[in-house]
């Protein structure tokens, strides 16, 4: 099986990105993202054998990598592929030097959130009424970076 990330690619991929989302979200039509929203995300594709199976979506907001979504598709939930994403899209904002994550789900989210504490994010805020139809509360969760200091050499004195 061979599992890769790619950067979706604009114009070209933008009716491939608004399906996907349609798939993922299907039970929730009002948070569907629109044409103009995928336009202005950093959207990046999970392939497997070289089949869209996930999907997410980044703002760069300064020091914060904001992800605005994160998806499976239905059928390959369970799996493992979700802590796959998760690992990357940290290994990405390290390696890009951001210092810290931002994402936000539905209280009712229960797969995502756990997914998300599950790597250490920690719960910043619930603003209510956050979603609409149906009206929810959003969980805002938040992982911080820290960079290791750089290495200096060691710090034992030598022995006269
Ligand atoms: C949330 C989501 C990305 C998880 O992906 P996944 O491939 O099913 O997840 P994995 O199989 O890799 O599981 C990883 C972890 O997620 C959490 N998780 C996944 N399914 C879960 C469930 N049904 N209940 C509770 N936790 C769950 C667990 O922490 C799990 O780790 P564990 O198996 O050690 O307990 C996936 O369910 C999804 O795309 N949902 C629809 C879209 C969505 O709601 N996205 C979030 C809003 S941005």
């Amino acid at each position: 099986m061979k599992t890769e990330f790619r950067r979706a690619r604009k114009p070209d991929e933008l009716r491939s990105l608004e399906i996907f989302d349609r798939k993922a979200f299907h039970q929730y039509p009002d948070d569907w993202f629109s044409r103009e929203d995928w336009k202005a995300f950093d959207a990046w594709w999970l392939l497997v054998d070289n089949r869209k199976i996930g999907c997410c979506a980044f703002e760069h907001q300064r020091a914060t990598l904001y992800i605005a979504s994160t998806g499976i598709l239905p059928g390959f939930q369970g799996q493992g592929f979700g802590d796959l994403m998760k690992c990357w899209q940290i290994a990405y904002a390290r390696q890009h030097k951001f210092k810290r994550i931002v994402t936000n789900s539905r209280k009712s989210n229960k797969p995502m959130i756990a997914l998300n504490r599950k790597f250490g994010f920690k719960v910043l805020r619930t603003l209510p009424n956050y979603y609409q139809r149906p009206r929810e509360a959003t969980v805002v969760m938040a992982l911080h970076l820290y960079q290791l200091p750089a290495f200096t050499g060691s710090s034992r004195t030598s022995s006269p």
